[in-house]
């Protein structure tokens, strides 16, 4: 078996916990060539993952010859562009979420993606690929949970990034709390309900930092959107949890009900001290989605064996990214929006 070669764009945050999973933990993968426009980090990719070809242009990347695939993990402005140019060179795409920040633009990519089926496209909702969504998802198709009538999403940050949150506000675009925090908990929402949303209405509030009024950021969010089958999701986005990275989803049916990460455990073990009976939570997303990442990219590596597409698609981008808007439209407008249109 021939390894697939891939190049990866971005080697930040995420980045970096993808590039080691191609380079070491992804049967069949090799990460042949690096691209950022951090020269340590591309220092790092040749030393330490033992990558051959090192670019500071992505362009001059996928003309290499020497590519099956690409992995981007670049900043969101950039999704679109790069994803349009590994196409056009015929190279399989796995990208970051979300697929871009334009709507305009995302049409135009997922035209692009849907005219060339022969290539693997997948966009990284990992929560798709953790154990325990998966456990769930299987329970709602069995109908052990009967019909759906709420989903409620808790995906909270935490607090210790807010205080540099707060500095860069003003400075740079999150693209909002919703879209920013909440693409996960849309994404999932339409995964468990198999609906699409109709209707939302968000609120937030700014109580640690309230200067974050000004720069018309918000450090927490709720809204209840109404799917087109009437069930109702939940949704809390937040940048301040005290305890650490907060990420909790419940389904409610008509049969019964059941929680995902309803303590954000960090692993097995109970302290017993001074505090009580206590439970270290896991702090951040490398950590809790772990192997979550390592699911995706074995998934992507078995869709371009195997000629077939992952269940997560591109128009999924295409569809969480609008609602994450909508929600952004009810904060500035202080309606209710419809969905549909
Ligand atoms: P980051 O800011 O830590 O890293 C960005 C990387 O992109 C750096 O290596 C930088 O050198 C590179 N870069 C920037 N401009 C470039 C250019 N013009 N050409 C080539 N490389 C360039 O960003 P982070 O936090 O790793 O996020 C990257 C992407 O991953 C974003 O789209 C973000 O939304 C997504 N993400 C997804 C998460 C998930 O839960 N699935 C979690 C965190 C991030």
């Amino acid at each position: 078996m021939v390894d697939i070669k891939v190049g990866i764009v971005g080697l930040g945050r995420l980045g970096k916990t993808h590039a080691n999973n191609v380079a070491s933990n992804i049967p069949g993968m090799t990460l042949t060539a690096a691209c950022s426009v951090v020269e340590s980090e591309l220092d790092y990719a040749r030393e330490q993952l033992g990558v051959t070809e090192t670019y500071i242009s992505y362009e001059e990347m996928v003309n290499s010859p020497n590519l099956d695939a690409v992995v981007i993990v670049s900043p969101s402005g950039f999704h679109t562009e790069q994803i349009n140019l590994a196409m056009e060179k015929g190279l399989h795409v796995f990208c970051e979420k979300p697929i871009g920040l334009e709507i305009k633009e995302i049409k135009k990519t997922v035209e692009i993606i849907e005219s060339r089926p022969e290539l693997v496209f997948q966009l990284g909702f990992m929560r798709r690929y953790d154990e325990s969504y998966q456990y769930a998802k299987e329970m709602v198709e069995r109908g052990d949970l009967g019909e759906l009538t709420v989903i409620r999403c808790y995906g909270i940050d935490p607090c210790s990034g807010l205080e540099s949150f707060v500095k860069f506000a003003g400075a740079s675009n999150s693209g909002g709390l919703f879209a920013d925090m909440s693409i996960h908990d849309i994404d999932i929402v339409r995964w468990f309900s198999g609906k699409e949303v109709n209707r939302v209405w968000a609120l937030g509030k700014n109580a640690a930092y309230p200067e974050l009024d000004e720069v018309g950021e918000l450090e927490t969010g709720a809204a209840m959107m109404q799917l087109e089958d009437k069930t109702m999701a939940l949704l809390v986005a937040g940048r301040n949890a005290i305890h650490g990275y907060h990420v909790e989803t419940e389904l409610i049916g008509t049969k019964g009900m059941l929680r995902i990460g309803a303590q954000p455990d960090k692993n097995l073990v109970t302290v017993f001290n001074e505090n009580g009976v206590v439970r270290p939570t896991s702090q951040h997303f490398p950590e809790r989605f772990r192997d979550a990442f390592l699911n995706e990219m074995k998934e992507f590596a078995s869709c371009i064996r195997e000629k077939r597409q992952p269940g997560v698609s591109a128009r999924d981008g295409l569809e969480g990214t609008r609602v994450a808007y909508a929600l952004q439209q009810s904060i500035d407008t202080k309606e209710l929006i419809d969905v549909t249109r």
